[in-house]
């Protein structure tokens, strides 16, 4: 039986366990009555820790499956599961009091609850938190800890904080350098002397080049005929043997075996690979240690090992973050894999975004599918907008590839989704900077 007590206080009876009990306590009438005119998320909600404990693990699943807030589902679960059984229970009090778990608490728990689901998990995944820490240790005196900028201007525009972890400033200009670097230093004498090969669009290949540069061995580089000519000239400048392939992902990956049987090389796939998403985790290590309080972190993604890594380390060390991809609206099989619960590739893309025509692998989608919260999609005028919000007031240079995590959160989808509403302070990975100019410098001289 569920009662208001003078308005302020609400009791549901006949719940048998006391420590399953729960109940809305709104303090006082004006508290209460401003209660009613908030979103749930504001509520007070507390809970005594082993009905926390009881619990969390469905309010994550209703969480992920509903995208509604995790508050929100407690509190749904909670009344629905007592509603069930007062009805065949003896009496006992069901409240929520101001005195629960505190955030500390909850953390704890759901760090537990992300540790388990790991250990179930383990199989699935590529890279886990230790090999992402290995993988620091490994390549920290080779890569640049990038900055972290913010902007007052940008954060108004948006109306939330923004964070901006600028990987366009990564050695080789793009995130790539990190996972390309640790593949070739986790390589033994005997293997790296044969050298490396890869298939890129551009800038793993010239991540790749440089990386093998520092190691003292050969790149061999599949590069598609409708690369980017900044990005070939990068491949060129770090010394890299370059193969020319056509632009379909399934051409490159032919040639690319074709090198491999000459060579005797090994084969560093761009995202499909544990030692690349390691690497790529890496960003999670440097961005959490720099901006601790973020809630959310938006990644590009396209082959999903930037993603992966990032996803993996940031949920290791804080399972309550939420974790968003930003995707083009003509490449979105991310956004169809999720939707369909299986890798869906598409016949063809058409997107500005260069560095984001590649297709999930059978490495990343897992990570995808159990730790991504929510693709959001964008088309390629937002993507455009956001890099001249990039170029004009944060003054960095990133490539369209690199400015759709800015596009996101200025997205119409992401601003009226309630379910992002309290994704207040944002990790925006500015994944790169390799941008061909040649026609906005002919633009000046005219
Ligand atoms: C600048 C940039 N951002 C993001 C990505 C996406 O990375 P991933 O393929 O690991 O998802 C790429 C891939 O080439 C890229 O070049």
């Amino acid at each position: 039986m569920i009662t208001a007590r003078d308005g302020v206080y609400f009791e549901l009876h006949s719940f048998p366990f006391c420590y399953c009990s729960i109940a809305i306590y709104f303090g006082s009438l004006p508290s209460f009555l401003y209660s009613l005119s908030t979103p749930l998320t504001t509520l007070d909600l507390t809970m005594d820790n082993k009905s926390a404990f009881w619990l969390y693990p469905f309010s994550i699943s209703f969480t992920r499956a509903k995208h509604i807030g995790f508050v929100q589902s407690v509190v749904v679960l909670t009344l629905a599961s007592a509603l069930i059984v007062s009805p065949i229970s003896s009496v006992s009090s069901f409240q929520l009091s101001a005195f629960g778990p505190s955030r500390k608490e909850v953390n704890i728990l759901l760090k537990v609850i992300f540790c388990l689901k790991m250990e179930v998990n383990k199989e699935k995944y590529a890279a886990d938190l230790s090999s992402i820490k290995e993988a620091h240790a490994r390549i920290s005196s080779f890569i640049h800890k990038t900055p972290v900028m913010t902007s007052e201007s940008l954060d108004a525009i948006s109306g939330r904080r923004l964070f901006f972890k600028c990987e366009c400033f990564q050695k080789g200009g793009a995130f790539k350098f990190r996972g390309a670097c640790n593949a070739i230093f986790s390589l033994d004498d005997q293997q790296a002397a044969k050298g490396v090969v890869t298939h890129s669009s551009g800038n793993h290949a010239a991540a790749l080049a440089l990386a093998a540069k520092l190691r003292g061995i050969t790149a061999y580089v599949v590069i598609p005929k409708n690369a980017p000519e900044c990005k070939v000239q990068n491949v060129l400048r770090y010394g890299g043997q370059i193969i020319w392939s056509e632009a379909p992902v399934q051409s490159r990956e032919e040639i690319a075996t074709k090198v491999l049987q000459e060579t005797g090389a090994a084969f560093i796939h761009p995202y499909d690979d544990g030692r690349i998403i390691s690497g790529q985790g890496t960003i999670s290590l440097e961005l959490l240690e720099q901006a601790p309080l973020i809630d959310t972190i938006i990644v590009p993604i396209s082959g999903g090992g930037l993603m992966s890594g990032v996803a993996l380390a940031a949920k290791s060390i804080n399972p309550a973050i939420r974790i968003l991809a930003a995707e083009p609206k003509g490449a979105n099989d991310a956004a169809q894999s999720k939707a369909a619960g299986r890798i869906v590739t598409l016949p063809e893309t058409n997107t500005v975004a260069d560095g984001l025509r590649a297709f999930l692998g059978e490495l990343t989608w897992p990570v995808v599918r159990d730790l991504v919260d929510d693709i959001i999609t964008v088309d390629d005028m937002e993507i455009i907008d956001a890099m001249r919000l990039c170029y004009e007031i944060l003054k960095v240079a990133v490539e369209p590839s690199g400015a759709i995590g800015l596009a996101a959160v200025l997205s119409d989808s992401f601003r009226s989704n309630p379910a992002w509403k309290d994704c207040n302070r944002i990790g925006i990975i500015l994944s790169g900077g390799n941008l061909d100019l040649e026609v906005l410098w002919a633009s000046f001289r005219k």
